[in-house]
This record gives structure tokens, sequence and C-alpha cells, in this order.
């Protein structure tokens, strides 16, 4: 392991915790996800009420400029959850572990603790399935809070050829109801589903004890998650289906600002009104 470039960030424990994740769900509380990858954008999602601050490594895209995240590096995620780290206050912070950091356990174990330690992420994220039920069990084994990821795995995009909505047929289906499930035996603490059809995303949560937080994954997931760029509208090229700009759509005799504007995500998250049927995948 690499010695931290840096000096240690201000470690602190956030009133949203894992417990907290778990109330929530157990209650029928929609837990409200946004990326973040600087101090003054997380400050705004945490003072207007979103649970978790996700760094993630969309950043490669929507921040470096970059066509995927394969180019993000660990030092990259670091850097950017430090940043995010130093306004946290009240939302849990989730790192994003970047392309090939996690490809064996042992890697995996270093990179998780870099980001918790140099950079004050108290939970890590990871996309794949089968092939990482070790990698989440060591994690899990050393109390490293994970989030799995199931469904489009942009880092895979290579492979898959490209952005596309998965597990439409039913043999694919079945395949990610029980890499799910393998995912919560194996340790992961959530699980987020990307680009999942929402009939599909509603079976594996109502299979699973843990939380899910969907992204183009429809209504019935625990959560939502989106990317801050998308709800602000400053995103490059072409807005998902799945996404919606709601600073665009404040009404014109309020409050128009980026405050406003994540105060309308997490309560149409949290009132169960995002996603509409526009934004749902099939
Ligand atoms: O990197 C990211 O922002 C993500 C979301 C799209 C879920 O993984």
């Amino acid at each position: 392991m690499t010695s931290p470039p840096y000096s240690s960030p201000q470690l602190s424990v956030p009133s949203v915790t894992l417990q907290t994740l778990r109330k929530m769900h157990q209650a029928g509380e929609k837990i409200a996800m946004l990326t973040a990858y600087d101090a003054s954008f997380a400050a705004v999602l945490d003072r207007n009420g979103v649970d978790i601050i996700l760094v993630g490594d969309s950043l490669g895209m929507v921040v470096q400029g970059h066509a995927t995240t394969i180019p993000v590096t660990m030092n990259d995620m670091i850097y950017h959850t430090r940043l995010v780290a130093r306004a946290q206050s009240r939302a849990m912070i989730m790192g994003d572990m970047p392309f090939m950091s996690y490809s064996d356990p042992i890697k995996a174990l270093d990179n998780a603790t870099r980001f918790m330690q140099e950079a004050g992420a108290q939970m890590v994220k990871l996309e794949g399935g089968g092939e990482l039920l070790a990698v989440v069990a060591k994690l899990a084994a050393h109390n490293i809070p994970v989030c799995a990821h199931l469904g489009l795995q942009p880092q895979s995009v290579y492979k898959l050829g490209g952005y596309r909505v998965q597990g439409r047929d039913p043999t694919a289906a079945e395949a990610m109801v029980q890499q799910a499930l393998a995912m919560q035996s194996a340790g992961a603490d959530a699980l987020l589903l990307e680009c999942v059809p929402a009939a599909l995303a509603k079976k594996i949560t109502q299979s699973l004890t843990i939380p899910t937080i969907g992204i183009g994954a429809g209504a019935d997931t625990s959560g939502q998650v989106l990317v801050l760029y998308d709800i602000l509208g400053i995103s490059h090229g072409r807005q998902p289906k799945f996404a919606k700009n709601f600073l665009a759509e404040l009404p014109a005799d309020r409050e128009i600002s980026i405050d406003a504007a994540v105060r309308a995500y997490v309560n149409a998250v949290k009132q169960g009104s995002f996603p509409t049927a526009s934004q749902v995948l099939a």
C-alpha cells in the first residue's frame, strides 16, 4: 500500500449511519442519495436533507470530461472524497471504488482502507456480481460498510458495448435476483440497482432485507440516486431518460436556486413522486 499523499481528513460520525438506513428501510421511508465531488456542492446536499452523498466515479465524466468512468484512479477518488468530507455533517459519505481498485480481496481491502482513513468515506460501493462475493465478504469481515452495485455497471461499458438496460430477459433477471441474494449473504449492507426494469428492481427489493437504491430502476426501490449534475441540467451530452432536471422544473413563483432544486429532489424521493412513469425503464 502506498503512503497517504495527503494529510488526514476530518473523520467524523455522521448523523445518518447504517442503523439509520436500516430503520428508514424498515419504516418505508425512502432514502435520498445524490452524487457530489466537492465541498461546496456537498454542503448544499447535506443541508437540504440528502441522506447519502455518493462520491461517484461518474466524476470521470462530469468533472474530468472523459467519455467513460474507466480512467478514474484511486487517487482521484481519494482527492474528491476528501473535499466532500470537509463539508459533511449529517449525510453519510459513500466512496465509489474505481475501475480495477477491487480486483481481488486484498487489493479491495487496501483501497477501502484508504477511502476511509485518507478520505473520510463511511461506506464503499463496488460494481459487479458473483465474481465479487469474496471481495464483499472480505470487506464485511473487517466491518467496512459495503454497497454492492448490480444492473448496468458503467465500468464494464466496453464489455457491454454501451449503456443499456440490464436484466430484460427472464434468465438474466433471475440471475440478478440470485446475485443480489448472494451479495446480501456475503455481507453487503445495501444494493444499488442501475438501469434495470422496474418490475425486476421491485422483485429484488422485496427479496432482500438490506435497502436497495435505484437509478433508472423504477419507484419501488428503498431509495433513489441521481447524478447531481443531471438534476441541475449541467451534464454534457444527452440527459438519460431516468434523470430529471429539478432546477428547470422549480415553480417560477418560488425560490430558484441549487438549494431549492436539491430540496425538490429530496422531497420528491421521500414522497414517492420521483420517479414518475416517464422516467421508468421497462
Ligand atoms: O458513479 C456514480 O455516480 C454512480 C451512480 C450513477 C449510481 O455510480
